[in-house]
């Protein structure tokens, strides 16, 4: 019933609302409605009571709820279907199961609490309750296996371009798809696809933005950052969520039509740790080199010290 008078909070936004009319549009009595209002003000929401015309939602706490994310968003395909979820083991095992009983393109998997999230590499992913955008996305694309790569690139072009766009913030990209600033990283991105050589089935795209941490654990203090602690105020998820789901959307019609290549310069002005020199771990193999930029493929092109310069497909930047 508390999520009902949420919603009709949220789509009436700064519009007065009665006690009588949401007991009228829910059937229940005004001391129920004014006992839900009295617990959704002990969770954070603020409200403008005025006599005779009811209630009106002042601030809402940053709830990524189901209702606030489809009160927020209107996009066509990226999102319109939510799967929220307060707490999971990790939003991309659900995404996969999904995605295997035919969950439609641009289906979304979020949570507020991941209890084993998963990094890339078989890492795990530290993200704490209320204190990032953990997210799995559902792609079924109709472009070959082989572009696969280049997906995951652009995604970290758009979500650099969102992070600047809200935050004034230059962020920046470690290839192939950190997000750092000031040295360290805020975002991280996990591509996993099910498929054949010739066809993909599914993508997922999983992505764990760190917005609200402050303190980080002992062996991740010198590495990772958060929104917050670098533009110095709390950011609100479900903006960023909106601003990202629609610029997602929009751009991916051009990455179908163009691939990756429109792309490539932005990348390569965001790119992070351009001209230093770099250990790059490859499966087994070490290659040391500096880096220069990236193709229009996505590789990354490190020269080494006898000035050749080498295409790199993959592999894990160590400065
Ligand atoms: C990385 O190692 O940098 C990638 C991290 C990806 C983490 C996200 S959080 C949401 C989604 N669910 C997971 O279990 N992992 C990804």
């Amino acid at each position: 019933m508390r999520e009902k008078i949420k919603e009709i909070f949220i789509q009436k936004r700064h519009q007065f609302v009665s006690g009588e009319e949401i007991s009228k549009q829910l059937n229940i009595s005004r001391t129920a409605v004014w006992k839900h209002i009295e617990e959704l003000k002990k969770e954070g929401y603020q409200f403008e009571a005025i006599r005779k015309k009811g209630y009106r939602l002042l601030n809402d706490p940053d709830d990524i709820s189901k209702e606030r994310l489809k009160a927020s968003i209107s996009t066509k395909w990226m999102g319109k279907e939510i799967i929220y979820l307060p707490e999971v083991d990790s939003t991309q095992r659900v995404a996969h199961e999904l995605a295997r009983n035919g969950a439609l393109h641009g289906t979304v998997v979020i949570t507020d609490n991941q209890t084993k999230g998963k990094g890339r590499l078989g890492r795990n992913w530290f993200s704490r309750k209320g204190k990032g955008i953990w997210m799995s996305f559902i792609l079924r694309p109709s472009f070959p296996y082989h572009h696969a790569p280049q997906i995951t690139l652009f995604t970290s072009v758009i979500l650099a371009n969102t992070l600047k766009k809200l935050y004034k913030v230059n962020f920046m990209i470690k290839w192939p798809n950190d997000i750092y600033i000031n040295g360290k990283k805020v975002s991280g991105i996990l591509t996993e696809i099910h498929g054949e050589q010739d066809q993909i089935h599914y993508m997922i795209i999983g992505i764990g933005i760190n917005t609200h941490q402050i303190d980080f654990p002992e062996e991740l203090k010198e590495k990772a950052t958060s929104i917050e602690k670098e533009i110095g105020y709390v950011p609100k998820r479900i903006e960023f969520i909106t601003y990202f789901f629609s610029e997602f959307e929009q751009e991916y019609l051009h990455f179908l039509k163009d691939g990756f290549a429109p792309y490539y310069k932005q990348y390569n002005n965001a790119l992070y740790g351009k001209g230093k020199r770099i250990k790059l771990r490859q499966f087994n193999e070490e290659i040391e080199g500096t880096i220069v930029s990236i193709d229009q493929n996505g590789y990354l092109i490190l020269r080494q010290d006898n000035g050749r310069e080498e295409k790199v497909v993959s592999g894990d930047i160590f400065f």
